[in-house]
Protein backbone atom coordinates (compact mmCIF):
# COMPACT_ATOMS: atom_id res chain seq x y z
CA UNK A 1 0.00 0.00 0.00
CA UNK A 2 2.77 2.75 0.83
CA UNK A 3 4.51 1.55 -2.44
CA UNK A 4 1.39 2.72 -4.46
CA UNK A 5 0.85 5.72 -2.31
CA UNK A 6 4.75 6.56 -3.31
CA UNK A 7 4.37 5.90 -6.59
CA UNK A 8 1.16 7.89 -6.93
CA UNK A 9 2.00 10.84 -4.75
CA UNK A 10 5.63 11.52 -4.91
CA UNK A 11 6.24 12.70 -1.80
CA UNK A 12 9.71 13.72 -0.33
CA UNK A 13 8.34 12.69 3.06
CA UNK A 14 5.74 10.46 4.80
CA UNK A 15 5.11 10.21 8.41
CA UNK A 16 4.94 7.33 10.31
CA UNK A 17 4.19 6.42 13.78
CA UNK A 18 5.19 2.53 13.93
CA UNK A 19 4.67 2.62 18.34
CA UNK A 20 0.96 2.51 19.65
CA UNK A 21 0.51 5.02 16.92
CA UNK A 22 -2.42 8.25 17.57
CA UNK A 23 -5.38 7.27 17.30
CA UNK A 24 -5.62 3.62 16.65
CA UNK A 25 -3.01 2.52 19.17
CA UNK A 26 -1.42 -0.01 16.85
CA UNK A 27 2.21 -1.51 17.16
CA UNK A 28 3.59 -1.88 13.76
CA UNK A 29 5.53 -5.87 14.05
CA UNK A 30 9.15 -5.96 13.25
CA UNK A 31 8.44 -7.59 9.54
CA UNK A 32 6.40 -4.43 8.74
CA UNK A 33 8.88 -1.81 9.62
CA UNK A 34 11.40 -4.00 7.78
CA UNK A 35 9.31 -3.89 4.79
CA UNK A 36 8.86 -0.40 4.82
CA UNK A 37 12.35 0.75 4.97
CA UNK A 38 12.98 -1.21 1.97
CA UNK A 39 10.13 0.61 0.44
CA UNK A 40 11.35 3.83 1.32
CA UNK A 41 15.28 2.50 0.19
CA UNK A 42 13.97 1.41 -3.07
CA UNK A 43 11.80 4.77 -3.96
CA UNK A 44 14.59 7.18 -1.92
CA UNK A 45 12.09 8.72 -0.22
CA UNK A 46 12.42 10.19 3.40
CA UNK A 47 10.30 9.13 6.70
CA UNK A 48 9.64 11.03 10.01
CA UNK A 49 9.21 8.46 12.66
CA UNK A 50 7.28 9.65 15.62
CA UNK A 51 8.33 8.31 18.54
CA UNK A 52 6.11 10.54 21.01
CA UNK A 53 4.70 7.11 22.68
CA UNK A 54 6.99 4.39 22.08
CA UNK A 55 8.25 4.65 25.75
CA UNK A 56 4.48 3.99 27.22
CA UNK A 57 4.57 0.32 26.71
CA UNK A 58 1.77 -1.26 28.80
CA UNK A 59 2.45 -4.72 28.49
CA UNK A 60 6.37 -7.02 29.15
CA UNK A 61 6.91 -6.30 25.59
CA UNK A 62 8.76 -3.01 24.25
CA UNK A 63 8.59 -2.06 21.08
CA UNK A 64 10.46 -4.05 18.42
CA UNK A 65 13.47 -1.56 17.52
CA UNK A 66 12.67 1.56 15.56
CA UNK A 67 12.11 2.21 11.72
CA UNK A 68 15.01 4.46 11.99
CA UNK A 69 17.71 1.55 12.57
CA UNK A 70 16.53 -0.25 9.29
CA UNK A 71 16.64 2.66 7.34
CA UNK A 72 19.29 5.36 9.00
CA UNK A 73 19.95 7.25 6.21
CA UNK A 74 16.13 7.70 5.00
CA UNK A 75 14.58 7.95 8.29
CA UNK A 76 14.10 11.05 10.75
CA UNK A 77 13.19 9.72 14.57
CA UNK A 78 11.55 12.44 16.74
CA UNK A 79 10.88 11.89 20.27
CA UNK A 80 8.86 14.09 22.61
CA UNK A 81 8.59 14.79 26.69
CA UNK A 82 5.45 15.91 26.01
CA UNK A 83 3.61 12.53 27.18
CA UNK A 84 6.47 11.54 29.70
CA UNK A 85 7.07 14.93 31.67
CA UNK A 86 4.18 17.47 30.52
CA UNK A 87 2.70 18.54 27.55
CA UNK A 88 3.63 22.10 26.22
CA UNK A 89 7.26 21.42 27.50
CA UNK A 90 8.60 22.09 23.97
CA UNK A 91 11.32 19.09 24.35
CA UNK A 92 12.14 16.44 22.27
CA UNK A 93 14.78 14.92 20.62
CA UNK A 94 16.08 14.36 17.06
CA UNK A 95 17.90 11.86 15.35
CA UNK A 96 18.46 12.26 11.88
CA UNK A 97 20.39 11.03 9.24
CA UNK A 98 24.06 12.27 9.27
CA UNK A 99 23.67 14.44 6.61
CA UNK A 100 21.43 16.23 7.74
CA UNK A 101 22.38 16.90 11.34
CA UNK A 102 23.80 20.41 11.31
CA UNK A 103 20.95 21.53 8.76
CA UNK A 104 18.28 20.09 11.32
CA UNK A 105 19.47 22.29 14.09
CA UNK A 106 19.68 25.47 11.92
CA UNK A 107 15.80 25.02 11.16
CA UNK A 108 15.02 24.33 14.45
CA UNK A 109 16.75 27.48 15.20
CA UNK A 110 15.43 29.93 12.83
CA UNK A 111 12.34 29.08 14.84
CA UNK A 112 12.47 29.68 18.44
CA UNK A 113 16.67 30.06 18.34
CA UNK A 114 16.54 27.28 21.46
CA UNK A 115 14.35 25.75 23.73
CA UNK A 116 13.48 27.37 27.23
CA UNK A 117 16.23 26.95 29.28
CA UNK A 118 14.16 26.01 32.66
CA UNK A 119 12.26 23.39 30.27
CA UNK A 120 15.74 21.98 29.61
CA UNK A 121 16.85 21.94 33.06
CA UNK A 122 13.93 20.50 34.42
CA UNK A 123 14.61 17.58 31.54
CA UNK A 124 18.00 17.14 32.32
CA UNK A 125 17.22 16.45 35.69
CA UNK A 126 14.82 14.12 34.69
CA UNK A 127 16.65 11.96 32.52
CA UNK A 128 19.95 12.19 34.37
CA UNK A 129 20.58 8.31 35.31
CA UNK A 130 22.16 9.26 38.44
CA UNK A 131 18.98 10.48 39.99
CA UNK A 132 17.03 7.63 38.55
CA UNK A 133 13.75 9.87 38.79
CA UNK A 134 12.90 9.08 34.66
CA UNK A 135 13.22 5.07 35.47
CA UNK A 136 10.50 5.35 38.40
CA UNK A 137 8.52 8.18 37.02
CA UNK A 138 8.37 5.77 33.73
CA UNK A 139 7.34 3.12 35.76
CA UNK A 140 4.17 5.36 37.31
CA UNK A 141 2.70 6.14 34.12
CA UNK A 142 2.88 2.46 33.01
CA UNK A 143 1.43 0.96 35.77
CA UNK A 144 -1.45 3.82 36.22
CA UNK A 145 -2.18 3.57 32.40
CA UNK A 146 -2.23 -0.08 31.94
CA UNK A 147 -4.99 0.17 35.41
CA UNK A 148 -7.00 2.17 33.06
CA UNK A 149 -6.60 0.82 29.94
CA UNK A 150 -7.50 -2.44 31.40
CA UNK A 151 -10.49 -0.38 32.79
CA UNK A 152 -11.53 1.00 29.58
CA UNK A 153 -11.51 -2.69 28.17
CA UNK A 154 -13.44 -3.87 30.45
CA UNK A 155 -16.29 -1.07 30.45
CA UNK A 156 -16.13 -1.65 27.00
CA UNK A 157 -16.98 -5.21 27.18
CA UNK A 158 -19.40 -4.60 29.83
CA UNK A 159 -21.72 -1.51 27.74
CA UNK A 160 -21.14 -2.73 23.85
CA UNK A 161 -21.44 -5.59 22.25
CA UNK A 162 -19.30 -6.59 18.85
CA UNK A 163 -22.08 -8.57 18.08
CA UNK A 164 -23.68 -5.08 17.33
CA UNK A 165 -21.02 -4.06 14.95
CA UNK A 166 -19.04 -2.64 17.42
CA UNK A 167 -14.92 -3.28 17.45
CA UNK A 168 -12.40 -1.68 19.92
CA UNK A 169 -8.52 -2.18 20.30
CA UNK A 170 -7.08 -2.78 23.20
CA UNK A 171 -3.26 -1.14 22.66
CA UNK A 172 -0.33 -2.54 24.34
CA UNK A 173 0.88 0.98 24.47
CA UNK A 174 0.25 4.49 24.85
CA UNK A 175 -2.99 6.34 25.48
CA UNK A 176 -5.85 5.53 23.61
CA UNK A 177 -8.41 2.90 21.97
CA UNK A 178 -9.91 3.32 19.04
CA UNK A 179 -13.84 2.39 18.53
CA UNK A 180 -15.85 1.92 15.94
CA UNK A 181 -19.51 1.24 15.87
CA UNK A 182 -21.99 0.10 12.73
CA UNK A 183 -21.44 2.04 9.68
CA UNK A 184 -24.47 4.31 10.14
CA UNK A 185 -23.44 5.82 13.20
CA UNK A 186 -21.97 8.89 13.32
CA UNK A 187 -19.25 10.36 16.35
CA UNK A 188 -19.16 13.58 14.98
CA UNK A 189 -22.85 14.11 15.11
CA UNK A 190 -23.46 13.12 18.56
CA UNK A 191 -21.17 15.01 19.60
CA UNK A 192 -22.50 17.53 21.37
CA UNK A 193 -25.14 14.86 23.14
CA UNK A 194 -22.16 13.08 24.30
CA UNK A 195 -21.10 16.27 25.79
CA UNK A 196 -24.19 16.96 27.35
CA UNK A 197 -24.29 13.33 28.76
CA UNK A 198 -20.82 14.46 30.52
CA UNK A 199 -18.56 12.40 27.79
CA UNK A 200 -15.89 13.68 25.72
CA UNK A 201 -14.42 11.53 22.63
CA UNK A 202 -12.01 12.80 19.50
CA UNK A 203 -14.25 12.13 16.63
CA UNK A 204 -12.55 9.66 14.10
CA UNK A 205 -13.19 11.95 11.21
CA UNK A 206 -11.00 14.59 12.53
CA UNK A 207 -8.16 11.79 11.81
CA UNK A 208 -8.91 11.72 8.02
CA UNK A 209 -8.61 14.11 4.89
CA UNK A 210 -12.97 14.72 4.05
CA UNK A 211 -13.48 12.76 1.19
CA UNK A 212 -14.60 8.88 0.40
CA UNK A 213 -12.00 7.48 3.04
CA UNK A 214 -12.75 9.42 5.74
CA UNK A 215 -14.36 7.10 8.49
CA UNK A 216 -17.98 8.88 10.45
CA UNK A 217 -18.26 5.73 12.47
CA UNK A 218 -15.14 5.37 14.74
CA UNK A 219 -13.81 7.76 17.69
CA UNK A 220 -10.48 8.03 19.83
CA UNK A 221 -10.86 7.20 23.80
CA UNK A 222 -8.21 8.47 26.16
CA UNK A 223 -8.17 6.40 29.12
CA UNK A 224 -4.40 8.43 30.46
CA UNK A 225 -5.95 11.60 32.27
CA UNK A 226 -8.97 9.40 33.86
CA UNK A 227 -8.98 7.55 36.91
CA UNK A 228 -10.84 3.61 36.91
CA UNK A 229 -13.85 4.44 38.18
CA UNK A 230 -14.68 7.52 36.27
CA UNK A 231 -14.01 5.44 33.05
CA UNK A 232 -16.56 3.07 33.81
CA UNK A 233 -18.78 5.88 34.08
CA UNK A 234 -17.47 8.15 31.01
CA UNK A 235 -17.95 4.56 29.09
CA UNK A 236 -21.35 4.11 30.35
CA UNK A 237 -22.59 7.58 29.96
CA UNK A 238 -21.01 7.05 25.76
CA UNK A 239 -23.25 3.50 25.35
CA UNK A 240 -26.39 5.30 26.72
CA UNK A 241 -25.24 8.18 23.99
CA UNK A 242 -24.54 6.26 21.26
CA UNK A 243 -27.54 3.88 21.47
CA UNK A 244 -29.78 7.46 21.65
CA UNK A 245 -28.50 7.96 18.14
C1 LIG B 1 1.46 11.94 17.47
C2 LIG B 1 2.09 12.96 18.34
N1 LIG B 1 3.34 13.33 18.11
C3 LIG B 1 3.97 14.23 18.91
C4 LIG B 1 3.32 14.78 19.97
C5 LIG B 1 4.08 15.70 20.89
O1 LIG B 1 4.14 16.96 20.42
P1 LIG B 1 4.89 18.13 21.25
O2 LIG B 1 6.21 17.62 21.70
O3 LIG B 1 4.97 19.21 20.23
O4 LIG B 1 4.00 18.49 22.39
C6 LIG B 1 1.99 14.46 20.20
C7 LIG B 1 1.25 15.13 21.28
O5 LIG B 1 0.08 15.44 21.20
C8 LIG B 1 1.36 13.50 19.39
O6 LIG B 1 0.11 13.07 19.63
Amino acid sequence: MLDEAIKQYRPKLVSLMPDYQNPTGALMPISRRKEIADCLQRHSVYALEDGAYSHLSLDEREPPAPLQSFAPNLVFYATSVSKLLAPAMRIGGLVAPSAYVEKAAEIKSTFNMQASAIHQDVTACFLDERRGHMVSHLKLLQDTYRVRRDAMAAALDAHLSRDNGFNWTVPRGGMFVWLEGPSSLNFSELFDTALNNGVAYVPGSKFFEPGPMQLHNAARLNFASIPEQRIWEGIGRLAATLASG
